[in-house]
């Protein structure tokens, strides 16, 4: 019998839990940069602490923009395992800042090389189910079809089915689209990926997402959805021919329908989430004075294990042990 391995995801959680904690604080207070700054800093400082040689393939921004978790960072005590690392401290700056549902901070792992590495291609077109629909749907075929199919597949009709779209412009003509089939929709003003998982997660009420959303987003739900057995396809969206050329130079083919291997080829993939604002997904984060409280799935491909975290988090102890300014406590 082989003895059970470590599962990277329950060290994870602790990163996007200061990422959340430190974040939180500044909900609807407008200010996207400073929580973004916090969510970094909280995560960076305890990723650091966790025995790998980690290597950001999908990071916030570019090298040499400090402080943010860029693409080549190095994070992990250096020792093994080798792996590839995708960060979102928050995903939905916006609904954090504006007190939204539905922020979220975010890690995936991987062994090393086998995330995709999506360079400047910013957006991807993407189709999300959950498990129950994973072999119904084809990112080419109409979208009356996918909603057909995901139906049948929930043994449901089409009129029962709720499609998770970005509200965007761009998406005016497959809004029209849905609206035609006869499905719901629910809108949602940013946060992808936790519309993505939203399919998966029962009781939720979400059948698909569907729409032009973050590349980087993308690879991060790839991890995601492989670890609750969801699936999805995407395709490269250049934004201008100048983006579509580029993509021709590099060997990125644009009619390549790319599905969960492609994006994380991986089998041993590790996933954590903790919510910052309150969502379908996840609670957000509770300031309680004295103690903090989070909301956290933490998830592994391998063992298909999906755990839910609700933490307490106490204000003082962590003062003495860390240097992550989650704010003000009242003793
Ligand atoms: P950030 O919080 O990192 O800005 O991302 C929010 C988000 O809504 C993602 O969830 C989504 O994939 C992407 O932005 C969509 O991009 P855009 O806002 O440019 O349409």
């Amino acid at each position: 019998m082989n003895k059970p391995e470590r599962n990277l995801a329950l060290e994870l959680v602790r990163a996007t839990e200061a990422a959340a904690m430190a974040a939180g604080r500044w909900m609807g207070r407008g200010d996207k940069n400073a929580s973004d700054n916090a969510a970094v800093n909280g995560m960076r400082f305890m990723l650091n602490t966790i025995e790998m040689d980690g290597t950001i393939m999908i990071g916030e921004g570019e090298k040499d923009e400090a402080p943010m978790l860029f693409n080549g960072e190095k994070l992990g005590t250096g020792n093994p395992p080798e792996v590839d690392i995708a960060v979102d401290p928050i995903d939905g700056t916006r609904l954090l800042s504006l007190g939204r549902p539905n922020a979220i901070s975010v890690v995936a792992l991987s062994e090393r090389n086998t995330m995709f590495d999506p360079k400047h291609i910013f957006y991807m077109n993407k189709i999300a189910v959950g498990p129950e629909s994973a072999g119904a749907i084809d990112i080419e075929a109409p979208v009356s079809d996918n909603l057909a199919r995901v139906a049948k597949a929930l043994e449901k009709s089409v009129e029962d089915v709720t499609v998770i779209v970005l509200d965007r412009p761009r998406h005016e003509h497959l809004i029209t689209e849905i609206r035609q089939a006869g499905a719901r929709i629910k809108l949602i003003s940013d946060g992808d990926i936790a519309g993505a998982l939203m399919t998966c997660k029962p009781g939720i009420g979400i059948d698909m997402l569907i729409g032009i959303g973050g590349s980087p987003e993308a690879v991060i739900t790839a991890c995601a959805l492989k670890c609750v057995g969801g699936f999805m396809q995407c395709k490269l969206w250049p934004r201008n021919s100048e983006e579509a050329g580029k993509c021709r130079e590099l060997g990125m083919d644009l009619n390549d329908v790319m599905e969960l291997n492609d994006l994380v080829s991986s089998d041993n993939v590790f996933f954590a989430a903790t919510g910052i604002t309150d969502g379908e997904l996840l609670k957000g984060v509770i300031y309680e004075g004295s103690h903090i409280q989070t909301n956290s799935i933490v998830m592994r491909s391998k063992s298909g294990t999906i755990r839910y975290i609700d933490a307490t988090h106490s204000l003082k102890k962590l003062d003495q042990i860390g240097n992550i300014d989650y704010g003000p406590k009242f003793e």
